[in-house]
């Protein structure tokens, strides 16, 4: 069944996200049950980038299938059982997108990794610093020491946070998102307690941020090869599913038998939902789905 795009133009506007590169919005959703305090939802708006126009012609303007993706993540995440934020599609006053539910409760403050590897490693913490690629102290050491003795998300199945953040680099795998920064995962804190936050900004995974052309000449193969670890320390030359074999073996988790169970139906029910995709994109994040999963389950 198709995903529905809802129209959000009447929700009211909370807070302006000031993480992240984009311009982004959260919103309160309207209709709740009384008293109860309202779902908050972050509407990200589908990207656009300005390509240089072929041979003289004016430069062209292409919008990403960032929301797809988000949306696609989500349904896999939920299928291999690792926690991560409800997506649903979304329109705003004309423009598209994905909005992201909130993954901390009302309760809960929470904050991006950034702010414990810069208390862990004893350096000044900069808000919204630019993530630099192989970013030193972004290893699975350093983050297995930040991760320690905590629990994992709430709305998990009791995993703990080494074994989710274990789960996170195998969807990461999986669905070739290199964007894991140290601002992509986050703890929320609630007084005393701290824990790792269901995984979230799965935006430019599965090949978001190329136009159909792009696809048509490329073998889905080739660009999975190309998949790096690049924003952990030293990871430009780690391809994502070392990195999550690596995360399995230090931290375990069911996430492999979870994916062994998985086929090429399953992948496919799950693209076929997203509306509006070209026939060439979704063949092309089928057999990146595929060829991401072989990697993983053939080490
Ligand atoms: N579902 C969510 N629940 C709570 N906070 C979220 C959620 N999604 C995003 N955020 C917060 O908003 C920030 C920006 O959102 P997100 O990472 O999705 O956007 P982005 O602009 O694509 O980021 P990037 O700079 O990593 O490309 C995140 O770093 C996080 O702090
Ligand atoms: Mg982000």
């Amino acid at each position: 069944m198709e995903a529905p795009v809802l129209d959000v133009s009447s929700w009211s506007p909370l807070d302006e996200e000031w993480l992240g590169e984009q311009e982004k919005v959260w919103l309160a959703e309207p209709d709740g049950p009384p008293g109860a305090s309202r779902a908050a939802w972050l509407f990200k708006p589908s990207r656009r980038t300005e390509l240089p126009g072929r041979r003289g012609a004016s430069p062209r303007r292409f919008t990403w299938s960032d929301a797809g993706s988000e949306w696609i993540a989500h349904q896999l995440a939920a299928l291999i059982g690792v926690p991560s934020a409800e997506i649903r599609l979304a329109r705003r006053e004309g423009v598209s997108g994905a909005l992201s539910r909130d993954v901390s409760s009302p309760r809960e403050d929470l904050h991006g990794g950034d702010l414990f590897l810069s208390e862990l490693l004893g350096r000044d913490y900069i808000p919204n610093a630019e993530k630099a690629r192989n970013r030193r102290g972004h290893n699975l050491e350093v983050i297995g020491r930040v991760l320690d003795g905590l629990d994992g998300p709430a709305t998990g199945s009791g995993a703990n946070a080494q074994e989710t953040f274990a789960g996170y680099l195998l969807l990461d795998a999986w669905i070739g998102n290199t964007d894991r920064h140290c601002d992509n995962w986050a703890l929320t804190i609630d007084g005393s307690v701290r824990r790792l936050a269901a995984s979230f900004d799965h935006g430019s995974a599965l090949a978001a941020g190329k136009e159909d052309s792009f696809l048509a000449r490329t073998d889905p193969r080739d660009f999975a090869d190309g998949a790096m670890a690049m924003k952990f320390e030293n990871g430009k030359n780690v391809h994502l599913a070392d990195l999550a074999l690596d995360g399995m073996d230090r931290w375990g988790g069911p996430w492999l038998d979870a994916l062994a169970e998985i086929g090429v139906g399953d992948e496919r029910a799950v693209v076929d939902a997203v509306p509006g995709l070209s026939e060439l994109r979704r063949r092309f994040i089928c057999r990146l789905l595929e060829e991401n999963r072989r990697r993983l389950s053939t080490p």
